[in-house]
């Protein structure tokens, strides 16, 4: 139990601390089981973070490592070299899940980096670093995370992830998309096979293709990771169907398999518990809202739309669309919401919407057309949102997403046409990973600027993320973009930067 020494950057472990692995389960594993996907972490908190890790032969094989539960040895440091462990304690990796492990770490202080690694049937696991979140008491005067979305493995490689290497987030919060379900091919490389996926097989097979990636492998080594889910990573809609129920139900399970969050869905089960709320010391409230479960028909409109516009995601506006019981959230969650807007003492507060808040007006053949998959679908609800921040005086709304692969800064007027002036949030879309938004979809949102003089900016071509910094005074957004994503190597810069002033709404370009 005395020599605890890892050989850095190897993965090595040397005279490790006997934790006695379960002669039934090494007897049992496949020979060959290792750790190919790498370590996460991630949903981290003031004194706990989950760490994750899957036992698998190599990365295309999906079948099981063993018949029974393995046991899984974890430790975590205080140094990069893990010879300071301070915690350390054996989990189960279940085959029902996949033989993934998620061990959720308590006992940890707060605002500090952590390293951690896995051992089981001999085989050591690369080390990770890790961070939790400053304690939620905390009179914090900085805090910096990054905001990422839609990567999509055939249309770029995901190297924007590696200038976070020059960022020090304390975490990275993805907003949807990790995979894309559907494939067109024609890309910069294919996924695994070109059919929808169907079966929890096929959503392992995907994950595991995405978890390839070198420079999304190199951020979840480094960076906790906080995650939603978008419409490709999981099926949208409130759905009845039992086909389609069953399709989520395999689609929640894969993604919980491959991603280091801290809620398992029961398996074969087509609800699982996404969304959290996290407060930052007293200096930012976050607020993720699952916006795919509940939501009620996406396309209330498109009956009246022209399908070859825009592919027919943009929808000819509807009355059926504004009424006041269509809701994203489902009312359970939006009271969910409004206690939390109600009860904030943060100085700002965030909500992450995977999909965009702000309004936006689109002609097309002298005709209204509007995203309806974003807020601008859900707008009685997005307005009863916007009424509690302004009768709970709530300090500085803001609404971080993605979903529409473009950076766009906005104030969140309700209305297209009302004084930005008079806006009751900010919002600050951040553009995708590698994923595209074509010409088709592009056009009309940047075409339709002049009409939507609430939004400030916005930018389809460039790939990236945001990384915003928040202190007393501002919140900063960097909008950080690669040069090219076609092949790997693409460099990150800031591209622009935009300050949101404490106590006033709309964002400056710096
Ligand atoms: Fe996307």
């Amino acid at each position: 139990m005395k020599r605890r020494t890892f050989l850095a950057g190897t993965g090595l472990l040397v005279g490790a601390p006997a934790v006695v692995i379960r002669q039934s389960s090494a007897r049992a594993l496949a020979h060959g089981t290792a750790f190919p996907f790498s370590v996460a972490s991630g949903d981290p908190t003031s004194d706990a973070v989950v760490l994750w890790t899957r036992l698998a032969r190599d990365t295309t094989d999906t079948s099981p490592v063993a018949t029974q539960p393995v046991s899984v040895e974890w430790m975590v440091a205080t140094d990069r070299r893990m010879t300071k462990v301070v915690r350390r304690g054996v989990a189960l990796a279940q085959p029902r899940y996949g033989h993934s492990v998620h061990v959720d770490v308590g006992g940890l202080s707060p605002d500090r980096e952590y390293w951690y690694a896995f051992r089981c049937g001999g085989e050591l696991s690369p080390v990770g670093r890790t961070r939790t979140l400053p304690s939620e008491q905390a009179d914090i005067a900085r805090f910096r995370f990054n905001v990422v979305s839609c990567q999509n493995w055939e249309q770029g490689y995901f190297d924007a992830y590696d200038g976070m290497a020059a960022d020090d987030p304390s975490f990275v919060m993805h907003v949807g998309d990790y995979i894309y379900d559907v494939s067109r091919g024609g890309g910069v490389r294919a996924h695994e096979r070109q059919a929808l996926p169907m079966t929890l097989d096929d959503y392992r097979r995907r994950h595991a293709l995405y978890k390839t990636d070198a420079a999304l492998r190199r951020a979840h080594e480094s960076f906790p990771f906080v995650l939603t889910l978008d419409n490709h990573d999981a099926l949208e809609d409130n759905t009845t169907d039992v086909a389609m129920l069953n399709r989520r139900a395999a689609a929640y399970q894969a993604w919980y398999e491959f991603q280091p969050v801290r809620y398992a869905p029961l398996p074969a089960s087509p609800a699982m518990p996404i969304q959290r709320g996290y407060d930052i010391g007293n200096l930012m409230r976050l607020t993720i809202p699952d916006t795919r479960q509940f939501r009620d028909s996406e396309t209330p409109c498109a009956t009246e739309s022209d399908g070859k516009f825009a592919f027919g995601v943009y929808e000819r506006a509807c009355r059926q669309s504004e009424a006041a019981e269509r809701s994203m959230l489902g009312q359970g969650q939006e009271l969910w919401l409004a206690d939390r807007l109600q009860k904030t003492t943060a100085q700002w507060n965030v909500i992450a919407s995977t999909v965009k808040m702000t309004p936006f007006d689109m002609r097309h053949n002298g005709e209204l057309y509007r995203y309806l998959q974003s807020w601008d679908g859900y707008p009685a609800e997005r307005n009863r949102i916007l009424d509690q921040i302004v009768a709970a005086k709530v300090p500085n709304p803001v609404s971080l997403s993605g979903d529409i692969h473009s950076y766009m800064v906005s104030s969140v007027v309700r209305n297209v046409g009302d004084d930005p002036r008079t806006a009751p949030m900010t919002e600050l879309v951040g553009t995708s990973i590698s994923a595209l938004w074509p010409e088709p979809l592009a056009q009309p949102m940047a075409q339709g600027m002049p009409d939507n003089p609430h939004v400030n900016y916005f930018e389809s071509e460039k790939r990236g993320y945001m990384r915003c910094t928040v202190t007393r005074n501002e919140l900063l957004t960097d909008l950080r973009t690669i040069d090219f994503t076609d092949k790997p190597g693409g460099a990150v810069r800031t591209s622009k930067r935009f300050v949101i002033e404490n106590g006033r709404t709309g964002a400056l370009e710096i």
